[in-house]
């Protein structure tokens, strides 16, 4: 079953059936103001912190309340009902609804008893304040008197976990004001002028443009009345709000218009929200006198997306690639670099800074589609690489450069609670700098000096160096890279003794990467070493870690293998094996062999398994994945990250119908149909999808915020779309099914237009035979940079 489509002309997600398994969300605004709303405005905002800046109230793991309300009453009838279907939720047969997700903006309409509203949710573009603008019309053929009721549920302190638990002192220090148009609440309101404990007092606004307020209620209580809920506010069964303002308990803005409409005739009604002092408030509301500011900002919101979203427009035969490769995936890969794991429904935003490698990899899921924006990032995360070379496990938003603690360092510990360096963090920074480097062939980048988190400074080139130097410094009894506290696998704990083959092959695909960059700088006796570490590194890998089909996933702290054959459970795991191919140190025989062992092995309907058995009864010390259900998270679930890259790998094996096939499996939009197994937004990836050993095989959990945006863009694009840059041009290789006659690609490179056609009559899923280049036949499929004109036609035959 569906609950709605995917309008790609709009670049908008349509849900058409409001009642969907779990509330299916958007991000509004940025973390500097930020809002998250759900397809029944369900959701809450905050300033700068999810966690510290919270303004408008929400309940986790609730039922997706309370929200952004507008509830309508029929003043004749006494019917009401809410411009979303809950919290109200009348009869689905009689209300009609549709929410569009677009880019920045969520879009509310209604049909109801006559009546059609429209209601725009949105933060304007670089603003720090939220808008509701509603529309609301009489279709009917008679003149009706009606009631709109806007209410917000402010929380009593920015800090979400006091105003939830802390009622002692929370109810006590906030209270409302009514004036004009407009609900302000003050808290800690004594302090304003003469700070108190730190507080200088704060001040929040509810106000409404384009009726005027009949009534209002600054208490929560008061609006809703004893025992009454969201769905049956007290003051929207009687039609008015009592005017009661709130002193010691829980306070809210609800504001009441009574308003009489033609038939036909519309009325806009524009809430207001943020966290201001009356005079900041009154600027805002004078911008919204005439509907134009709303039409406006909305456009501005969508010119300013969909400009990012054209620097790759890609058109095959598959309707759910299209959608997520131009418009949601990448939309999600925008949503996770700037609001890292901030906020949304699970993530309620108590973590205070960046993760290192969720961070360095979610620079690249948009290095295709802004690398300028991507590099500003990635200079900000090589600020907080170790001068030993390592990466902070935690960068705090006010991370400052050159003067950081590290995870050596009581303090540093003591504030993020990262007690050691993990040993893939800085590792990750290999392939980001690769992308961004071909992407924009700017090589002097490698060149910027750029200081350490703690002291000094060097160029790029130097980091990267330290990076390898880190992993050397840190190797185990078989001279591979120590898996430390963690490696990408937060569930295995390794320590300083046991081994990943996961970091080794990282670390030699980091070799490859620095030993390209060091040719270029003719830094020969460096290159030479690089080269002799790679190839000790690699024959370490295939004699160590390669096991018949299947390369181990390392080596506990007491020597024990993981992932061998012969192991009772998790005898098999994923990355080692499409790492051995992306990073090169697989033959191609070892490649074919794991790779088809990956697909008997771990392929589920719903995607790959990062790992199969799960453990339950035979973990070794230190994996931690025991701690979750069998087929769960790090514990055998379909963890959505890895899909982009065993899509990756298999891609550059040239096996475009198994890329596509894993593709399929996992891809939110392919399961638009399946929604009611799958329940998380059938447009946004999930952290993982529930496998074989749950009873609920095929739900994915822990929506939006997740590497997953990137990884799978990566292995879409360089792997199914074979759109591989490199410092000096661009190598189009794509791996696709068989049965794709065609597919064309508009990609914007270097500042010049590439429109890339690939024919494949010949039901190729992979390699080529002629590449040519506006009308000259190439030697292979590589476009040199310099040979690019503005606009560029090239034909890729299969
Ligand atoms: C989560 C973490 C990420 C980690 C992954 C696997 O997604 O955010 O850092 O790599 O789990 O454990």
């Amino acid at each position: 079953m569906n609950y709605g489509y995917f309008d790609d002309a709009n670049k908008e997600y349509v849900i058409t059936k409001p009642d969907t398994p779990a509330p299916w969300a958007n991000y509004l605004g940025s973390p500097e103001y930020g809002a998250i709303i759900s397809n029944n405005a369900g959701g809450y905002s905050f300033v700068k912190s999810g966690a510290n800046g919270r303004i408008l109230r929400y309940h986790f793991n609730s039922d997706d309340t309370p929200g952004r309300y507008i509830y309508i009453r029929d003043d004749e009838t006494k019917d009401y009902w809410s411009a979303s279907w809950q919290p109200v939720g009348k009869d689905l047969s009689v209300y009609k609804s549709e929410c569009h997700h677009g880019t920045g903006y969520t879009n509310m309409k209604a049909s109801y008893a006559g009546i059609d509203t429209e209601v725009l949710y949105y933060v304007p573009m670089n603003k720090t304040y939220e808008v509701w603008s509603m529309k609301i019309t009489n279709a009917s053929d008679r003149v009706r008197k009606l009631s709109a009721f806007g209410y917000a549920e402010f929380s009593n302190e920015d800090n979400y976990n006091q105003d939830q638990v802390n009622l002692q002192y929370t109810l006590f220090i906030t209270r409302t004001y009514f004036k004009e148009n407009k609900i302000l609440q003050a808290i800690n309101e004594n302090c304003t002028g003469s700070p108190v404990n730190g507080s200088t007092g704060k001040n929040r606004f509810f106000a409404q443009t384009g009726a005027q307020v009949t009534s209002y209620n600054g208490n929560k209580d008061s609006f809703f009345g004893k025992y009454h809920s969201y769905g049956d506010p007290k003051a929207v069964i009687d039609g008015k709000c009592n005017n009661e303002l709130n002193y010691n308990s829980n306070s809210c803005g609800a504001l009441h218009s009574a308003i009489e409409l033609q038939p036909g005739e519309s009325k806009v009604i524009t809430y207001l929200l943020g966290s201001k002092n009356e005079a900041e408030a009154d600027e805002i509301i004078a911008r919204y006198q005439s509907e134009d500011a709303v039409c406006k900002e909305v456009q501005e919101l969508k010119d300013f997306w969909h400009a990012k979203l054209q620097n790759l427009v890609v058109k095959t035969p598959d309707a759910a690639f299209n959608s997520m490769i131009n418009i949601w995936n990448a939309y999600q890969c925008f949503i996770t670099f700037t609001w890292s794991r901030a906020a949304s429904f699970v993530y309620c935003g108590e973590r205070n800074g960046y993760g290192y490698r969720d961070t360095v990899q979610d620079i690249q899921g948009i290095i295709h589609l802004d690398p300028e924006q991507a590099a500003d990032k990635l200079r900000f995360m090589l600020s907080a690489q170790v001068d030993n070379g390592g990466g902070l496990p935690l960068v705090k938003f006010d991370h400052n450069p050159g003067h950081e603690g590290t995870p050596d360092d009581p303090e540093y510990v003591k504030e993020t609670g990262h007690p050691a360096y993990r040993a893939d963090d800085a590792l990750w920074l290999f392939p980001t700098v690769y992308k961004y480097i071909s992407e924009t062939g700017n090589k002097s980048f490698l060149d910027e000096v750029i200081p350490f988190s703690n002291k000094g400074e060097a160029t790029v080139y130097e980091h990267l160096k330290r990076a390898i130097q880190f992993s050397e410094d840190r190797l185990g009894a078989h001279k591979m890279p120590a898996g430390l506290h963690a490696d990408w696998n937060d569930c295995l704990r390794l320590g300083k003794a046991g081994e990943s083959s996961f970091v080794a092959m990282q670390l030699y695909y980091g070799l490859v990467i620095l030993k390209e960059f060091a040719t270029e700088k003719n830094d020969t006796e460096y290159v030479k070493y690089l080269s002799d570490l790679q190839d000790e590194l690699g024959s370490i890998i295939n004699s160590e870690c390669w096991e018949d089909d299947r390369y181990i996933r390392g080596f506990t702290e007491a020597g024990q293998v993981i992932g061998s054959k012969q192991d009772k459970e998790a005898s098999m795991w994923l990355n080692p094996q499409s790492w051995a191919v992306i990073s090169g140190v697989a033959s191609k025989e070892q490649a074919e062999k794991a790779l088809e062992k990956v697909h008997e092995e771990l392929n589920t309907a719903f995607g790959v398994r990062v790992m199969a058995p799960s453990f339950k009864q035979h973990a070794f010390k230190g994996a931690l994945s025991l701690l979750f259900n069998p087929s769960t998270k790090e514990n055998g679930s379909v963890f959505s990250q890895t899909q982009g890259w065993i899509i990756l790998a298999e891609s550059l094996m040239g096996h475009g119908n198994r890329a596509f096939e894993y593709f399929k499996e996992s891809s939110p939009a392919s399961q638009n149909d399946n929604a009611d197994v799958r329940i998380l937004e059938p447009y946004v990836h999930g952290q993982f999808t529930e496998s074989a050993e749950s009873p609920f095989e095929g739900r994915a959990h822990v929506h939006w915020l997740t590497g997953t945006a990137s990884t799978v863009m990566v292995g879409c694009v360089e792997g199914i779309l074979g759109l591989r840059p490199d410092p000096d041009g661009l190598c189009i290789a794509p791996a696709i099914p068989s049965e794709w006659k065609e597919i064309t690609m508009e990609k914007v490179f270097r500042g010049c237009k590439l429109n890339i056609t690939v024919k494949n009559e010949n039901g190729a899923e992979g390699g080529y035979k002629e590449c040519y280049l506006n009308g000259v036949k190439l030697e292979k499929n590589y476009v040199s940079a310099t040979d690019l004109k503005d606009v560029n036609d090239i034909l890729l035959v299969m």
